[in-house]
């Protein structure tokens, strides 16, 4: 069975305080089961707060982005190590931010995930299509080439430590989240990807997540597509409230009442 996934991208929201103080109002509230991963991607500064506030919890920790070296004159920037000395279990890389208002391009975003996979860090790998992209019937070209040159020379022993989020640009922040069918699509093309480049087995293992304007209300017909298998929130997990209730939701769509 694939991992199903519920992940919370904070973006540039949340002091160290106030993620501690969401993490135990929602560790509170966490009182059903589920077999849900529930992964929490805060700011840098407050990931070392988080991750004690998680300690002896199932919840991981995510950073939203790093840097591919090692060390060294990268002022700014924060590495693997580093993620990983503070209790890092995943890192976000290629968010459409990342890509679109910082630059990052397909190459560096590639370096990241190598650097990723060898500090045992998961990645949660975004792709996504502008809405002049899709306007213009690129998306499937420009998915291609994002998971292509992404996971070049990737093995596929190590995409086990890979977890793919598609995310349509036109759809982050905007409230229009993408239809259950225009999701099921990409997914779809997504998996047969990951068939293509490895095989049947690693692309049925693939979690694949949707993000783009993910609330409570809107998400469980997404969430029943037969290749989607979680959500990357931004918006609607800045609040314990919202964020649980999509949790909830996708425990009952992806398993049933308990
Ligand atoms: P949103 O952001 O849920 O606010 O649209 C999702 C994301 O950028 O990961």
């Amino acid at each position: 069975m694939r991992k199903k996934i519920c992940a919370a991208n904070w973006k540039m929201n949340k002091t160290s305080l106030e993620a501690i103080a969401f993490i135990e109002d929602f560790k509170k509230l966490l009182n059903f089961k589920t077999a849900v991963e529930v992964v929490i991607a805060p700011p840098f500064t407050s990931l070392e707060g988080a991750s004690k506030s998680l300690k002896n919890s199932s919840i991981k920790l995510s950073s939203q982005n790093m840097h591919f070296e090692e060390k060294g004159a990268f002022t700014g920037e924060v590495s693997a190590t580093m993620l990983k000395n503070v209790g890092c279990d995943y890192v976000i890389l290629g968010h459409s931010e990342r890509r679109h208002v910082f630059g990052e391009t397909d190459d560096m975003i590639h370096k990241k995930i190598g650097q990723a996979i060898k500090h045992a860090l998961s990645v949660i790998f975004c792709v996504g299509e502008t809405l002049d992209e899709r306007e213009h019937h690129k998306t499937f070209e420009v998915l291609e080439r994002q998971l292509s040159l992404g996971l070049k020379g990737i093995s596929k022993e190590a995409l086990s430590q890979v977890v793919i989020a598609y995310e349509p640009v036109w759809a982050i922040g905007t409230g229009k989240i993408a239809t259950p069918e225009q999701a099921e699509e990409a997914h779809k093309f997504i998996r047969k990807k990951v068939w293509d480049f490895y095989n049947m087995e690693v692309a049925s293992q693939m979690s694949i997540l949707y993000g783009g304007s993910v609330t409570a209300q809107n998400f469980s017909s997404v969430a029943t597509q037969p290749n989607v298998d979680g959500a990357l929130v931004g918006g609607a997990s800045l609040e314990v409230k919202s964020f649980i209730e999509i949790l909830k939701q996708m425990s009952y769509n992806f398993s049933g009442p308990s």
